[in-house]
């Protein structure tokens, strides 16, 4: 039956212009091509140079966006930002991408959810459409993870990649749309992906640290728990979806959840290998990639899945 919905109108992403091999890596970290490939499909990851921040390439990938959705950026009534590494400790982020697209007045503001951080600014956004005190939403995840991570500290180093995605959500009488959304987090897990500085603890940003193995682990259970849970809120089962757009940390945790929901691999985005794991940006920047080359088509059903620091997680199942 047709309700108020947040259907995705558009979507758009950006990277950093320069991309980084693990062979180019390897010359400036003791790892290789052969250990990143074999523990986590990692190829390539792109890394920001200087005139390049959270809020430059969240502002491109939103553009992108906007224009996939044909709509004017002084429509959007509604900006929600998820990011780890925002360009200032205050103001949000997500003030700034609203300056660089040229809106003034609307609410605008930054989620802290770290991977999981697009999960749950896409949760908030279509909650609010839904309730309707917003109508038209940009969602945008972006990070810049090189500037956190501990260059000497080979285990987290190679991981991760620079990047921004978007969506447009906008209100609409429709089947489309978000169908249910679902968001957990455990702080008693804090300890095992936290960054080691804060403007209200060391007065400083701090460095990544990562018990990759208990972070692994965890994702799995997590991951699989999650989607199976939205799944049933929607009402679907999983022998119904068309696409899962796993957040893209490690290409055997994504082959680990999807096997254990019983979906085939054909039916998963992977661009782990390209991009490395971006944080907040991984699935609105998967999801761009899948919907561009075409894969991705108008009525198919996706899931949205997501795990980081925290921990957090979560799952979205969106009509697209
Ligand atoms: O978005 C959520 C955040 N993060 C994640 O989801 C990451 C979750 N964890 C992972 O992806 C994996 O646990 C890692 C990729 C981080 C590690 O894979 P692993 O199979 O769990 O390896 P490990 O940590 O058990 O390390 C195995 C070995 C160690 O050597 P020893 O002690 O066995 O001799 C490490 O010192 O690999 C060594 N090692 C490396 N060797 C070459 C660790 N990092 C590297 C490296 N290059 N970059």
């Amino acid at each position: 039956m047709s309700q108020r919905r947040a259907v995705i109108a558009g979507t758009g992403s950006a990277l950093p212009r320069t991309r980084v091999s693990n062979a180019e890596l390897a010359q400036r970290v003791d790892t290789s091509d052969e250990w990143i490939t074999e523990r986590t499909g990692i190829k390539f990851r792109h890394i920001a140079e200087a005139d390049e921040t959270t809020a430059t390439l969240g502002a491109d990938a939103a553009r992108k966006a906007l224009e996939a959705a044909g709509i004017e950026a002084n429509d959007i009534d509604l900006i929600v930002l998820a990011t780890a590494t925002p360009d200032n400790t205050f103001p949000a982020s997500a003030t700034k991408i609203q300056k660089m697209l040229g809106i003034r007045g609307c609410a605008a503001f930054d989620v802290a959810a770290v991977c999981s951080g697009f999960l749950y600014a896409l949760s908030v956004a279509e909650s609010m459409i839904r309730a309707g005190s917003a109508s038209k939403a940009l969602v945008i995840g972006s990070e810049t993870f090189s500037r956190i991570l501990d260059w000497e500290d080979r285990g987290t180093c190679v991981l991760f990649g620079d990047g921004a995605g978007a969506v447009v959500l906008a209100a609409e009488e429709s089947e489309r749309g978000v169908l249910a959304t679902r968001l957990h987090a455990d702080g008693e897990h804090g300890e095992m992906l936290y960054v080691d500085g804060g403007p209200s603890t060391t007065g400083t940003v701090g460095k990544l640290r990562m018990k990759g193995r208990e972070v692994f682990r965890h994702a799995v259970v997590n991951l699989a728990e999650v989607m199976t849970e939205t799944l049933e809120a929607a009402g679907v089962g999983a022998d119904r979806v068309d696409w899962v757009v796993p957040h893209q940390a490690n290409a055997r945790i994504i082959d680990a959840t999807v096997r254990k929901l019983g979906l085939p691999a054909e039916k998963v985005v992977v661009t782990v290998d390209q991009h490395a794991n971006t944080s907040a940006a991984s699935v609105p920047l998967a999801l761009d990639v899948a919907v561009r080359d075409g894969r991705i088509q108008r009525g198919d059903l996706i899931v949205l899945e997501a795990m980081g620091g925290g921990f957090t997680w979560g799952a979205a199942v969106v009509r697209f």
